[in-house]
């Protein structure tokens, strides 16, 4: 497998590991729909690759990813047809996520908002920076929890830190994100050439037969769950893109700029 030709993602093939990064700098990694279809992309592509055994996520820059971009509804006419066609290829992400069959492994590298928060929960191990956070400002944007994290968030963090995280809009620092199990382990930037990548290559080259059937043995306790929360959420959100609470956030969004500066 080559992975060419993908334009909003920077992915790159190290021995058996599949480093895929958010790249989208002037936007703080925003996601757009075009990302969606290439997150989507890479992690089916994969599933058929036998030289990769690992895929990592994480971000150029200081960054994981700002999530959603908010901007992309301001160019669109038809408003419904936006929403229904971008409702759908969230969705077909969020299901590359699950029926990943390699080990999907978050390096959250700085601050995770959004759909950056709620992959963590969908990949099999997260380790984050110091400098991280993890923010799901869903209520505030007018939106409900959506990457499955409905599920997997009271099931990794208890409902009521999730409920606080999702409903709340709280964020959750890189410390409480270790202490509830969201990470495993925090690092230093400094050791990210020194200790972080030297151990994910190692993990890497572990016989990839085991490592691929233990991690469908661990899946499948959640995996029905999972796919209804995924099924249950977006058809939600599509209503959601709909209601007044969205468009007010999104015009709010817009204009925060012009506000600062007055
Ligand atoms: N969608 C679209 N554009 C985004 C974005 C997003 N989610 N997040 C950041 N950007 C853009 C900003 O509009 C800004 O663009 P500009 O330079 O043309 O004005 C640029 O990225 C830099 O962002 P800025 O807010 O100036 O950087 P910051 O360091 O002060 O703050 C964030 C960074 C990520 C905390 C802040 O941008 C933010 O809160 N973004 C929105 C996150 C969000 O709500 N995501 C959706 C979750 S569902």
């Amino acid at each position: 497998m080559s992975y060419q030709g993908y334009q909003q993602l920077l992915v790159e093939q190290q021995g058996k590991l599949l480093v895929v990064k958010f790249n989208n700098p002037k936007k703080k990694n925003a996601i757009n729909r075009f990302t969606y279809q290439e997150m989507t992309r890479v992690l089916t592509e994969v599933n058929d690759d036998e030289s990769v055994s690992l895929v990592v996520f994480t971000g150029v820059g200081d960054i994981f990813t700002a999530g959603n971009d908010l901007t992309q509804s301001a160019n669109s006419d038809d408003l419904d047809a936006f929403f229904k066609q971008s409702n759908a290829t969230f969705k077909a992400m969020v299901l590359s996520f699950v029926n990943c069959r390699k080990i999907v492994f978050a390096l959250v590298n700085g601050p995770a908002i959004g759909i950056g928060a709620t992959i963590v929960g969908l990949s099999d191990v997260a380790w984050c920076s110091e400098t991280a956070y993890f923010h799901t400002p869903f209520t505030k944007l007018g939106l409900v929890p959506e990457g499955g994290s409905s599920y997997m968030l009271p099931l990794i963090l208890g409902r009521s830190k999730a409920s606080e995280t999702l409903l709340l809009s709280e964020p959750l620092s890189a410390q409480e994100a270790y202490q509830f199990n969201f990470v495993s382990r925090i690092f230093k930037a400094s050791q990210l050439d020194s200790v972080v990548w030297p151990k994910l290559r190692q993990y890497s080259e572990l016989p990839q037969n085991s490592l691929l059937q233990g991690k469908r043995l661990v899946k499948e306790g959640f995996l029905e769950n999972l796919l209804k929360a995924n099924e249950a959420e977006c058809k939600q959100l599509l209503l959601q893109f709909q209601h007044s609470e969205f468009a007010q956030a999104i015009m709010d969004f817009a204009s925060r700029k012009i506000k600062s500066k007055l």
